[in-house]
């Protein structure tokens, strides 16, 4: 028996325990992994990767619009990304007439590159460990309290210092759940022009139906620019501003990539959770996720519904509609694959080993049954959570009610003109993509799954005055839509010109709707989440400490949190299952397998079809055909979208875009046989500027290599 129980515990450990590809690493810190990088076939130095007195890589990539990642590849600041990290700025310049969606858009000359109001991309200029000095002043003796307003007011000096006679922005981060802190400096640019992007049918191919999956044929690109001041320093809007000169760009490598190359990808990934005690991850993949996947399937078959009938619709929701149907197939990719690797009970044996090992440490003893006394009692607020934001906030016409109420709020000590302009311009930016009828067929479902779901203590008591008086939560979304002036952008736009606000919104429908509801949350749920996700952070900040101290043989990494980090590993197949093998790259003729003229999201372009009939792909052909995507095992996560992915040389062999579908509960568990990140292939990217665009002076920019 004790046998059999050492064996699985020895099994186990070697499940928790890293290998190779597995870990997003700090470029400061790049020089520890140089040696297991190297092996793997890496040929620079860590300083070409990151230095913070000569230009490197580091300097030609860029955290795009908060979320994604993107990277320089000419010197005059030309920036590639994901089409579907610039989807945003693409649909907004589309309409009906110039569908840049539907057909793709490309600025012949720079003076046709297009402005993108808000969005900004931000260079690290350093970063640096301050944990030192963070935690200058706390001792054995510190109490929490006075630990929290240390550590701010040391942030804050930091930060101060950072900032001093220059134009960057600074954070300090925490790193380790606290463990470890560091400082991150940046300089934004606001000034950033969309240059050209391929019709959705090539940049979106495939769509949601083969979005995190491979095989995937997806020329998931768009290009932007980049403008400064004459001084090269960031620059608000300006026709007089000029492209950024690059301190750093990418060179192109054409010569591809085979099975076993070395790869490496750097950039942004947002949020992962490696660390997690079991009961966490059994409420992602056991509770959260299943209820999260139920009502966003509710609303997708719904936008689904209208948009396949209306192109006004479909232009409209095509944002939205992505971004709700990406989260909602990952959540189910993730929630199997932490069934599949039995996650919860490797966790629990783990923690079981764990527990026997601290059982003599004073510091780590019953912390993992502490963890799980937090975790059942934040779970029922957890769930209240996820129903707000899914089910309540996800009603278009109700967070709007929020947004104009906090504009009127923010506003108070404004000039009736000016508020009034500020917020016209927030009816018109809201309801240019809006689409009545989606909203309230949602509104309609996601209130009915509320209403069933949300246990009664968890529901505002002003939700079940609704249900008495309308009898049916049909009754109440129709009443909000037949008189709630946020309906209707004429009835808005009249108050407004009477004088709007918060009183004479009062009694609106959907007004109260909202207050009510947030006034619940904010009084009945944020404070015990808060106050419970205070007590977590303070056990996994000693959870963290004590999983480093156990367990030697694990090379720890520092969840991603949205800074700049590097993974690499290897281009390569994987078998997602029995018997079958996936080979590592995809190319055009699998494009054509696919190609569709009925489908919207496989319907290539005439020209893409002309092209491949004369097999006209000049000196991007490779074996008759041209690649599209590859697979290889980096470990990346969401923002890690738009990354640069380079060879042992340093040089741009593709663009990270995705990950394939058994392989999405990496941000929880990463398990190296099936874990792969998707990437374009720069040939294909070429090969559409130069054949499909025929934007070839776009090329002439960049520095090819072999
Ligand atoms: N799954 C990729 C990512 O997480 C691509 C998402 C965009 N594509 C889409 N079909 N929704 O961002
Ligand atoms: N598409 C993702 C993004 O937007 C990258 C895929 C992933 O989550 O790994 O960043």
């Amino acid at each position: 028996m004790k046998r059999i129980l050492l064996i699985t515990l020895l099994f186990s450990m070697s499940f928790i325990s890293i290998r190779a590809d597995e870990g997003m690493w700090l470029p400061s810190l790049i020089k520890d992994r140089l040696p297991d990088m190297q092996k793997n076939g890496f040929k620079l130095t860590s300083k070409d990767l990151y230095d913070i007195n000569n230009a490197s890589l580091k300097d030609a990539i860029v955290h795009f619009g908060g979320g994604c990642t993107g990277e320089l590849i000419s010197s005059d600041g030309l920036l590639i990304t994901n089409h579907h990290c610039g989807f945003g700025q693409i649909q907004s310049h589309s309409s009906v007439k110039n569908d840049y969606l539907k057909d793709g858009f490309w600025a012949m000359s720079r003076e046709n590159e297009l402005p993108n109001k808000g969005l900004t991309v931000r260079f690290l200029v350093r970063m640096e460990d301050v944990s030192s000095k963070v935690f200058k002043g706390i001792n054995k003796k510190t109490n929490e309290n006075d630990r929290a307003d240390i550590i701010k007011k040391n942030s804050s000096l930091l930060i101060e210092d950072a900032k001093r006679g220059n134009h960057y922005d600074a954070r300090v981060e925490a790193l380790y759940y606290g463990n470890q802190y560091f400082l991150f400096v940046y300089e934004t640019y606001t000034d950033i022009r969309l240059v050209g992007a391929p019709p959705s049918s090539i940049g979106k191919f495939g769509g949601d139906t083969d979005n995190w999956m491979w095989p995937r044929h997806t020329g998931d690109f768009s290009l932007f620019r980049i403008y400064a001041g004459k001084d090269n320093k960031p620059a608000p809007y300006s026709a007089e501003n000029i492209p950024y000169k690059s301190k750093k760009f990418f060179s192109i490598s054409t010569s591809g990539v085979k099975e076993g190359d070395f790869t490496l990808v750097y950039g942004f990934p947002g949020r992962t959770q490696e660390y997690l005690h079991s009961e966490a991850v059994r409420y992602v993949s056991d509770v959260s996720n299943p209820h999260k996947i139920n009502l966003r399937t509710l609303r997708l078959n719904i936008q689904k519904d209208e948009m396949s009938s209306s192109q006004e619709v479909r232009i409209k929701y095509a944002s939205k509609n992505a971004s709700v149907a990406n989260a909602w197939k990952k959540w189910q990719g993730e929630a199997k694959g932490i069934k599949k690797m039995n996650t919860v009970n490797i966790k629990k044996a783990f923690e079981d080993r764990f527990s026997l090992w601290a059982s003599s440490k004073s510091e780590y003893k019953g912390l993992i049954d502490s963890l799980a006394v937090i975790y059942k009692m934040i779970e029922p607020y957890s769930f209240a959570n996820d129903y707000q934001a899914e089910a309540i906030n996800a009603n278009e016409i109700i967070k709007f009610a929020g947004t104009i109420r906090g504009a009127i709020i923010r506003n108070s000590k404004m000039s009736k003109e000016i508020s009034d302009k500020n917020i016209l311009e927030i009816v018109e930016r809201y309801f240019k993509d809006y689409h009545l009828v989606i909203d309230k067929r949602s509104f309609k479902a996601l209130l009915k799954e509320y209403d069933r779901n949300v246990p009664k203590d968890f529901q505002p008591l002003y939700f079940n005055q609704l249900i008495e008086k309308f009898e049916s939560t049909d009754n109440i979304v129709e009443n909000i839509f037949s008189n709630s002036i946020f309906a209707s952008k004429e009835k808005l736009e009249k108050q407004i010109g009477d004088g709007i606000d918060l009183k004479t919104l009062a009694n609106d429908p959907a007004f109260e709707f909202y207050l009510k509801f947030s006034d619940h949350f904010n009084s009945n749920i944020k404070p015990q989440l808060d106050n419970y996700n205070s007590k977590l952070s303070l056990l996994y900040r000693r959870y963290m400490r004590g999983q480093m101290e156990f367990d030697k043989n694990r090379d720890f990494y520092p969840d991603a949190n949205s800074t700049l980090r590097i993974t690499y590993g290897k281009v390569r197949g994987y078998s997602p299952s029995d018997a079958i093998y996936y080979n590592y790259y995809s190319t055009l003729d699998g494009i054509m397998e696919k190609d569709n003229p009925e489908i919207y999201d496989y319907n290539i372009p005439q020209k893409l079809r002309d092209v491949y009939k004369l097999k006209d792909f000049g000196r991007w052909s490779v074996n008759g055909t041209v690649p599209v995507c590859f697979v290889a095992s980096n470990h990346t996560s969401g923002g890690n979208s738009g990354s640069p992915v380079i060879n042992a040389q340093g040089n741009l062999i593709g663009i990270n875009f995705d990950r394939v579908w058994e392989g999405t509960m990496s941000d929880i568990v990463y398990d190296p046989d099936v874990c792969r990140n998707i990437s374009l292939d720069i040939r294909y990217v070429l090969f559409v500027i130069d054949k499909v665009a025929g934007a070839g002076h776009l090329i002439s920019e960049m520095n090819l290599v072999d």
